[in-house]
């Protein structure tokens, strides 16, 4: 199995439009060692020809000619791309669905939550239903991924993850900001016996994650703050990590503590912000995510399990 990284930033990518946070600026400016970073995003395949996309971020077109392994093949009209997964429906995991309407077949896979938000918006009537097969799965639910053209070869099982409700829909129920299990999800993808864990927003570790993830060869995990205040310390926002659905990397019940008697293969931060320093190559807390057994995703970063 190939995994590929399209995308490794937080929604706004880095350094993002209009963040002039030291960490953005830096990287903008050349200054510090802080490779840019698309929208969070990777293809998965079992035969190197036909591939899944776990979301679909505002950035895919450009992952998609940034990617050869992604560039059309045969024929006039084509694309390895046979499906698309969603985790949730924020707006960096579907905007990119927008950009892939040119009556290419694709299945869309998403929970039933995640499918009525598209369903509920006409926009997404772009995805011509007779090309864009959209198929729920259950949660718990052994699914056999099917691309367009029959089964891709990789299995994959869905589970729920504390996590909130797209940024979008928050004015709808303000009180019940944590959404519900089919909100935010975790994906597990295997073929054969090669198998790892894509979690790219989660707000706490609970003991069913633990016990999920326990022992894996890799995991993708929630990597958006260093610290829960960060957006605050900064002066950027009163939003902390967990008011925002995200489990900061720092603190006592931050992500290198929680993951530290896991036993995992490979730790990879996804979905990073902007404002994040453990993007900065040179600081001390990229040193002490690397100390911690974890690393950084990069767009074009490439894994075979
Ligand atoms: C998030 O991950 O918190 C959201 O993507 C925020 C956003 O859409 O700006
Ligand atoms: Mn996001």
């Amino acid at each position: 199995m190939e995994v590929v990284v399209l995308g490794s930033a937080a929604g706004g990518g880095f350094p993002q439009w209009n963040c002039n946070a030291p960490t953005s600026r830096r990287a903008r400016e050349g200054s510090a060692r802080a490779k840019w970073r698309t929208q969070a995003s990777v293809a998965v395949s079992a035969d190197g020809k036909r591939w899944v996309m776990l979301n679909a971020s505002p950035d895919a077109r450009q992952q998609l000619l940034q990617n050869q392994c992604l560039w059309p093949r045969d024929g006039l009209r084509d694309s390895p791309v046979r499906a698309v997964v969603l985790t949730s429906a924020e707006i960096d995991h579907v905007a990119g669905l927008l950009s892939m309407r040119e009556s290419q077949p694709f299945v869309l896979w998403g929970t039933r939550r995640v499918l009525g938000l598209l369903a509920e918006n006409p926009i997404f009537g772009a995805l011509n239903p007779q090309y864009v097969q959209r198929r729920a799965f259950d949660l718990g639910e052994h699914i056999e991924l099917a691309g367009s053209d029959g089964s891709l070869g990789l299995a994959m099982t869905a589970f729920a993850v504390p996590g909130k409700v797209p940024l979008f829909l928050e004015g709808r129920d303000p009180q019940h900001l944590a959404g519900s299990a089919e909100d935010t999800i975790g994906l597990e993808i295997a073929a054969g016996s090669a198998k790892f864990h894509y979690i790219p927003g989660c707000a706490r570790m609970t003991p069913e994650l633990e016990d999920r993830i326990r022992g894996s060869a890799l995991v993708f995990f929630d990597g958006t703050l260093w610290s829960d205040d960060e957006l605050v310390q900064l002066g950027i926002s009163y939003k902390t990590g967990q008011r925002m659905g995200h489990m900061s990397i720092n603190g006592g019940s931050g992500t290198l503590t929680a993951f530290d008697q896991l036993d995992i293969g490979r730790k990879i931060f996804i979905h990073v912000n902007t404002t994040n320093p453990v993007l900065d190559e040179d600081s001390p807390e990229r040193a002490e995510v690397a100390a911690h057994g974890w690393e950084v995703a990069e767009d074009g970063m490439r894994i075979t399990l």
